[in-house]
């Protein structure tokens, strides 16, 4: 078996769909007896130290497992050389992860659905704004990633 590693989901707030990423790819790893880390950050301060959204901890607790005991915090720097993988949610998480690691187009940073689709560019959308539909829709995109994230990088 590989060795354990660490991984990071990023948006903008930290309490939409990051902590959902966390907590989807963190049940999972344990269901399969495994043991990497995974954590979360916004590329944004607005959410610091709040807990995820409403919407994602209802989404999360109808799938299983429970995200209401994460905290918001702000991706740094350092999480450049924390984390062995950095999957972003769309495009503007991925300028803005790049200018807080501090790297150009070779970033470890990618667009998590890049697993499924490399090179598509498919973003997954902000549901902030949205209803219990688009909460719904970010986890089955979610769902899927981190399935092919445990295919291709952690098993
Ligand atoms: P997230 O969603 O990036 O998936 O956590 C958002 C949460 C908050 C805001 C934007 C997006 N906001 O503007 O406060």
């Amino acid at each position: 078996m590989k060795k354990d590693k660490r991984i990071l989901m990023v948006c903008l707030g930290n309490i939409c769909r990051s902590p959902l990423a966390e907590g989807l790819l963190r049940h999972k790893i344990q269901q399969l007896g495994l043991s990497h880390q995974v954590d979360s950050a916004g590329t944004a301060n607005y959410h610091v130290g709040e807990a995820p959204d409403v919407r994602s901890q209802k989404v999360a607790l109808a799938h299983g497992f429970d995200i209401s005991l994460l905290k918001g915090r702000q991706m740094q720097k350092a999480d450049a050389t924390e984390f062995d993988f950095i999957f972003v949610m769309d495009k503007s998480n991925l300028q803005n992860a790049k200018e807080i690691i501090g790297e150009d187009s070779d970033s470890q940073a990618k667009l998590i659905m890049d697993v499924l689709h490399p090179e598509k560019n498919i973003e997954v959308p902000d549901p902030y704004y949205g209803d219990m539909s688009n909460f719904q829709q970010v986890y089955d995109m979610l769902d899927q990633a981190c399935d092919q994230i445990i295919q291709n990088y952690l098993r």
